[in-house]
């Protein structure tokens, strides 16, 4: 079975699918490996460091989608690139599917059978292949390492005989994993951390990590299911947007995270709350 490696085409994309180091225990397998030229680089995996492991580098997109059985990516493939796959062809990415009913049209139109990595359930046998934790995880921790820089001010408090720097304040959009690493990693930079989600248990984990928790009164509307919000009511967004706008505007850096699976991220930071 030949596995193909795309390069990702997406703009300041810097990841590849497979490590060279992967891509040997694929070879010892029994599997044959092809890459497109270049595709690690961003990564800092130069073909050669492939070439070392028995990987096969090629020259474009197109015969890498056009001959391999299995195509691996981290971003989804564009319609022409799924037009140029093998019938009966298997795909692995993240895939959005909830947000993308396009493309899941155009791998069901080409015979392609589409897993989607960010669809693989949270179960014990299953964690191995977490993509959502574990670039959750790297996007909260990036997110307040970008944030900083960009400040402009520090963020730890500082005091010498000739004064004192207050500590910036950092304000975080959900708690789920890349909030809660956002907060942590916000925290050892010395910064005040506040944070506001809608699931009622994040409360005691924000403050396990040193946050203070934005509490919105309750509300039936919730829906959670098996840890995920399923829903929400324009009444509760409405009610939070008008408490958390308060902190909001005293904040140094805001951070959102708030996800609901399957559906488009909610906007919960205003053109006035900018503006404030
Ligand atoms: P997510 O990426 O789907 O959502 C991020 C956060 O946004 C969530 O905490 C959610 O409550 C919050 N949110 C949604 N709407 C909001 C709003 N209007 N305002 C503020 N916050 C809002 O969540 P993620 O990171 O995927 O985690 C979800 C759950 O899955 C958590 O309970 C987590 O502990 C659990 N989990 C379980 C794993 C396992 O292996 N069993 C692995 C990773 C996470």
């Amino acid at each position: 079975m030949l596995l193909g490696i795309p390069l990702e085409t997406k703009e300041r994309e810097c990841r590849v699918a497979l490590t060279p180091d992967i891509c040997s225990q694929l070879i010892e397998a029994g599997f044959q490996v092809q890459l497109e030229k270049g595709a690690g680089l961003k990564s800092y995996y130069p073909d050669d460091q492939y070439i070392a492991k028995g990987v096969k580098i090629v020259d474009g997109a197109s015969s890498i989608y056009s001959s391999s059985d299995v195509v691996l990516k981290v971003n989804a493939p564009s319609t022409s690139e799924i037009s140029g796959m093998k019938k009966g062809a298997t795909l692995i990415s993240f895939m959005w599917a909830g947000t993308n009913p396009e493309l899941i049209e155009n791998c069901a139109k080409q015979g392609i059978s589409a897993f989607s990595v960010d669809a693989i359930p949270r179960i014990s046998r299953a964690q191995k292949m977490d993509a959502l934790s574990s670039q959750a995880n790297l996007a909260g921790y990036k997110s307040v390492i970008m944030g900083a820089n960009a400040l402009g001010k520090i963020f730890p408090m500082l005091m010498t005989a000739a004064g004192t720097i207050k500590p910036s304040k950092v304000v975080i959009f959900g708690a789920g994993v890349a909030g809660l690493q956002a907060i942590a990693t916000a925290k050892r930079l010395g910064s005040i951390v506040e944070v506001t989600d809608i699931r009622p248990e994040t409360k005691e984990q924000v403050e396990s990590l040193g946050g203070k928790f934005i509490m919105v009164s309750d509300d039936d509307s919730i829906k959670i299911e098996g840890g995920y919000v399923k829903g929400v009511s324009d009444e509760f967004l409405k009610k939070q947007q008008e408490l958390v706008s308060k902190h909001v505007a005293t904040a140094d850096l805001v951070i959102t995270t708030a996800l609901i699976p399957g559906r488009k991220a909610p906007v919960l930071v205003t053109e006035d709350m900018v503006k404030a």
